[in-house]
């Protein structure tokens, strides 16, 4: 490695390679390792004085050939390892052939060790020093663009003191999954739950861009697999992390596999997130778990709009201290959908969801629809909004519970929920149930309206039924409660009830 120092413009070439950060002025343009080469010009300029940087090893000149052929194959194998020389195609050894034929063969076989080494080098080829390279060059009054090509991530990005920064991202990000272990050690703890990120970005007025040409893929299925049938497991990183954020968009990108929640915003304020496209499936018996889409907490002024998520959990997302976040034309399938919570796991320390609006929100084959879930902690759930529901084959599309998960002191719990309306919620619910809420008989919901509530069971049969326990307006909320609901009344529903 060595550095090479320019004015103004500063291209990196190496003879083969050309990884590089390119940079005018605060203005940083970025190629992965793996790029193609193809011809640049050096140029110089006067006035502004470059900054270091750093040329990686020259070896990410080409795309690795997966097995079959294609382009990528992940996870990436272990450099050195059979499998990253398999990808070289490493020839035959020379046959018994005439001496010219026998010098021919073994300059060809040289040359193709040589590519072997190499590839089994790129294999390891990691773009992560460039990435937060040019994000200390550019990150401040600057902006960065991430051409096309694919960049290798293979260890944790912490980009939180941007300021006044824009960033384009053209190409795919992909995190490492031959690296569990080195994961699980180093991601960065983001105090909620315990849990913790890959990337934490934040700052002031930070723009990302993907253009609809971003991708992000994290290789969800090795995560999925490692944990398989469990859940929340210690270490295994959220995709990204808006932290400490003020001012900050981010539009067009995709996730693919990602390998926890794709994104969480905490302590952060006026961020607005568009034109986002997640799925993250599980291809096998395992399931996807812990791929919630959103997550918010201790943070305000969010904005989310335009969003088509698949995953195996909540969709979008309303944790603790979280005040007004409005989420508008978000499309989710085989998720929690749009939900509040969960909340108050620890009694001791108060959590307050306030001035929430969910609407022209599309739930397809989800566990819910609209939904608030609180532990029986302290803190309160306060003017939420969910409009402009469909709900497709949805298993219990309106649920509230203030004992989620265990069931247990359901009607001890102090967290206030109130303020709450269900307007125009339609659609099929998958059994005989359109909602369960029990609310606490300590804290008696208040306030709860609806309008326009019209789901049927899939089956047919006219109206599902709605269940309702503790509501304190129950007879003037505007829709009618055929039962009681129980206490430990499930999330999620076997059969008609
Ligand atoms: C991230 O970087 C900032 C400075 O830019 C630093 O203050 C903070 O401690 C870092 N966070 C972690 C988790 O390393
Ligand atoms: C962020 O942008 C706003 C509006 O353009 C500006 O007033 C403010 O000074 C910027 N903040 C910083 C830290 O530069
Ligand atoms: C999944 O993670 C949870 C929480 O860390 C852990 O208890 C469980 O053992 C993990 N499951 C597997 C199969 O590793
Ligand atoms: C919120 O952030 C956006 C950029 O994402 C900016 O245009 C807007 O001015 C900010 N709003 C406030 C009140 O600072
Ligand atoms: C998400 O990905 C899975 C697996 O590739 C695919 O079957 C499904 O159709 C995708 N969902 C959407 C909404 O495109
Ligand atoms: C809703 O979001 C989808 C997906 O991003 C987009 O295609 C559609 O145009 C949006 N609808 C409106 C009315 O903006
Ligand atoms: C939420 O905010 C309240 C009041 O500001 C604070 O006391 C509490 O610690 C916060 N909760 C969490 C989980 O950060
Ligand atoms: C309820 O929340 C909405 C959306 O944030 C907000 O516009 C409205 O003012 C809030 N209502 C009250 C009474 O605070
Ligand atoms: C009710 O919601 C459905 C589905 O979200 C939407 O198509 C319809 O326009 C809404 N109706 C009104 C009156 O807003």
């Amino acid at each position: 490695m060595y550095l090479t120092k320019a004015l103004g413009i500063v291209v990196l070439l190496g003879s083969t390679a050309l990884a590089a950060i390119e940079k005018r002025g605060t203005a940083c343009t970025v190629t992965p390792l793996s790029a193609s080469p193809k011809p640049r010009v050096v140029r110089r300029d006067e006035g502004s004085s470059g900054g270091d940087l750093e040329r990686r090893s020259p070896v990410g000149d080409r795309y690795l050939p997966g097995p079959n052929g294609s382009p990528e194959h992940y996870p990436r194998p272990e450099p050195g390892s059979k499998e990253a020389l398999a990808y070289a195609h490493r020839p035959e050894a020379p046959s018994d052939v005439a001496l010219t034929d026998m010098i021919a063969q073994k300059q060809q076989q040289d040359k193709r060790d040589t590519s072997a080494a190499e590839a089994a080098l790129a294999a390891a080829a990691d773009d992560t020093p460039q990435i937060l390279e040019a994000f200390r060059q550019c990150g401040k009054e600057g902006s960065i663009v991430f051409e096309e090509g694919t960049y290798n991530i293979r260890q944790v990005m912490n980009t939180t003191d941007l300021r006044n920064c824009e960033i384009d991202i053209y190409g795919t990000f992909v995190w490492s999954a031959d690296n569990l272990d080195y994961w699980i050690r180093r991601t960065f703890p983001v105090t909620y739950a315990g849990r913790s990120t890959a990337w934490l970005l934040g700052g002031t007025n930070v723009t990302v861009r993907g253009h609809g040409r971003a991708l992000f893929n994290g290789n969800g299925q090795v995560w999925i697999d490692r944990n398989r049938s469990g859940s929340n497991m210690n270490g295994r990183p959220i995709s990204l992390t808006v932290w400490r954020g003020t001012n900050v968009a981010i539009d067009g990108i995709t996730w693919r596999q990602s390998q926890f929640w794709h994104t969480f915003v905490a302590h952060s304020r006026n961020v607005t997130m568009t034109n986002l496209d997640m799925n993250t499936t599980s291809s096998n018996s395992n399931s996807a778990v812990n791929t919630d889409g959103f997550d918010s907490w201790n943070s305000r002024d969010i904005f989310i709009k335009n969003w088509v998520v698949t995953c195996g959990d909540d969709c979008i997302s309303i944790k603790g201290n979280s005040t007004n976040v409005h989420v508008q034309n978000v499309t989710c399938y085989e998720s929690g959908c749009a939900c509040v919570g969960s909340i108050g796991s620890n009694a001791g320390q108060p959590d307050y969801v306030d001035d929430i609006v969910f609407e022209d929100i599309s739930c397809h084959h989800s566990s819910n629809a609209a939904w608030i879930k609180t532990y029986p902690g302290a803190g309160h759930v306060r003017n939420v909004t969910f409009r402009n529901v469909a709900c497709d084959n949805v298993n219990q599309p309106i649920y509230v519970t203030p004992c989620t998960y265990s069931g247990s002191g359901c009607d001890g719990s102090r967290l206030a929920i109130e303020d709450v309306g269900w307007y125009n919620v339609t659609g099929t619910s998958r059994y005989n149930v359109a909602a369960g809420m029990h609310c606490s008989a300590a804290a008696p919901c208040r306030n709860f309206r609806f309008e326009g509530v019209d789901i049927r069971p899939l089956a047919g049969g006219g109206q599902a039924k709605v269940l309702c326990s503790n509501i304190q307006n129950q007879a003037t909320m505007g829709l009618a409660c055929t039962g009681a609901c129980p206490g430990n009344w499930p999330q999620q529903l076997s059969g008609n009830r």
